[in-house]
């Protein structure tokens, strides 16, 4: 039996960016997605803010959340800009998951922690449940397309003026084998002092 540390060690190396392209039809419990979202509520945050959101769309939901990011795909990007089959690809994406989950920050209402702060707490929210979704072989992937974060989502939503969408987080079930992943070393990101 693994230690502690070897599990996280090796659950951390081991999660993944999984597309829904990549997943099965094989829908995840939302069970299991609580458990993930869970586990994202025990993220680090300055203040107690607790400024992670997330809209959770499961069913018949998803092609409403698709169909929506298709439109303000076409209604922010002027015709000449598009890419071709990227409207239907946001759609596509939505029905190919079994859950997508659209992160947003809620900005305190005093601004007294810097923005940027809250943001960081919303990624490690994320972190963390990308984290928990590896370890109960759940794929997903955290999308930050400008038709996802956008103000338009963020209406449609019916968030403040002041929150922000940051990025979709999609979920299924991976079709074939995990991926490998890939890194620098590093030691190339360390500066050691002693
Ligand atoms: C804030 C953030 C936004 C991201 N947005 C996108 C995106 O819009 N499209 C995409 O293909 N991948 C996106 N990714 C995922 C990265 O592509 C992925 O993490 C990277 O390729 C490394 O792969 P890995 O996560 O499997 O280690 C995003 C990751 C982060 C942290």
């Amino acid at each position: 039996m693994a230690d502690a540390s070897e599990i996280v060690t090796r659950v951390i190396a081991r999660r993944r960016s999984i597309k829904p392209s990549q997943f099965s039809d094989t829908p995840v419990s939302d069970e299991f997605v609580w458990k993930i979202l869970e586990s994202a509520n025990w993220a680090p945050t300055h203040g107690m803010t607790e400024p992670w959101r997330f809209h959770v769309y499961a069913g018949e939901s998803r092609e409403q959340l698709g169909i929506r990011l298709s439109e303000i795909y076409n209604e922010i990007t002027p015709p000449e800009s598009r890419k071709p089959g990227k409207a239907e690809k946001l759609l596509t994406n939505a029905r190919q998951s079994s859950h997508l989950i659209v992160i947003a920050m809620k900005r305190q209402e005093s601004g007294k922690i810097p923005e940027i702060e809250e943001v960081e707490a919303v990624a490690c929210a994320v972190q963390n449940l990308h984290l928990a979704a590896t370890a109960l072989g759940i794929g997903g992937y955290w999308s930050s397309g400008k038709a996802i974060c956008s103000d338009q989502l963020r209406d449609w939503l019916g968030l403040g003026e002041n929150d922000k969408v940051l990025g979709l987080f999609y979920v299924g079930y991976p079709a074939g084998d995990w991926p490998e992943g890939q890194r620098g070393p590093v030691t190339d990101k360390v500066t050691w002092n002693d």
